[in-house]
């Protein structure tokens, strides 16, 4: 099993998502750390409670030196012996330095489909441009922000009259089966159909 780690600023139910995952007997990864910038990070003690080694790294304390503050987070995830970096709900921007370090070993779910809406109020912007069609996409992380190689995508219809939050959750629900199937998928290339997100139909009016 190959060591993981995940990068929260939040909630982490991505990151819950993927703990379960891992907790599955033939899952090809293991946590190894979660790390979080925030130090109140609700995920963070889900992350305890499930007996993982967190960690925090606080950007405040660097004072704008992005650089520096990604060079701890590289020791942290090379002393865990991660060899893979899952964002999940990471919202901090990366500098070249760390997307450089672990180019092809760094994945970020987004919550639309790509190359859509990237960027922050993905619900709210889907909803103002009236798209039928919305989602979410897990994609290796570039120094170009959202704009990586997309490993898999899940998309939701829009129903009428949604509001940003019965949109968001709609597409969340399907984060949490996209991102462990397309890491499971990355790891091995060998996804079965089960750890496949559900293809519903794709023509919605
Ligand atoms: C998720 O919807 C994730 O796709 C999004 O933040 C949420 C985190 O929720 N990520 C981004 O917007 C990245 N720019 P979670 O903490 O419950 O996983």
């Amino acid at each position: 099993r190959r060591p993981i780690a995940i990068l929260i600023s939040g909630r982490g139910s991505n990151m819950r998502a993927l703990i379960d995952a891992c907790a599955m007997p033939d899952f090809p990864a293991r946590i190894a750390l979660v790390l979080s910038n925030r130090p109140d990070a609700p995920g963070l003690e889900v992350a305890r409670s499930a007996g993982l080694r967190t960690e925090v790294v606080d950007h405040r304390p660097f004072r704008g030196d992005r650089a520096a503050h990604e060079r701890a987070i590289d020791a942290a995830l090379r002393d865990a012996g991660a060899e893979l970096v899952c964002l999940a709900g990471y919202m901090r921007l990366l500098t070249p330095f760390l997307t450089g370090a672990w180019a092809g070993r760094m994945l970020n779910i987004h919550p639309s489909l790509l190359p859509a809406f990237p960027g922050l109020h993905t619900h709210e912007r889907a909803l103002a441009a009236g798209v039928k069609l919305h989602g979410c996409t897990v994609h290796l992380v570039t120094e170009a922000m959202d704009e990586g190689p997309i490993l898999g995508q899940a998309a939701v219809p829009v129903h009428a009259g949604d509001t940003p939050g019965q949109l968001a959750a709609r597409v969340l629900e399907q984060e949490h089966v996209l991102y462990p199937a397309a890491l499971r998928r990355h790891l091995t290339r060998d996804a079965t159909a089960e750890t496949e997100p559900t293809a519903g139909p794709l023509l919605f009016l």
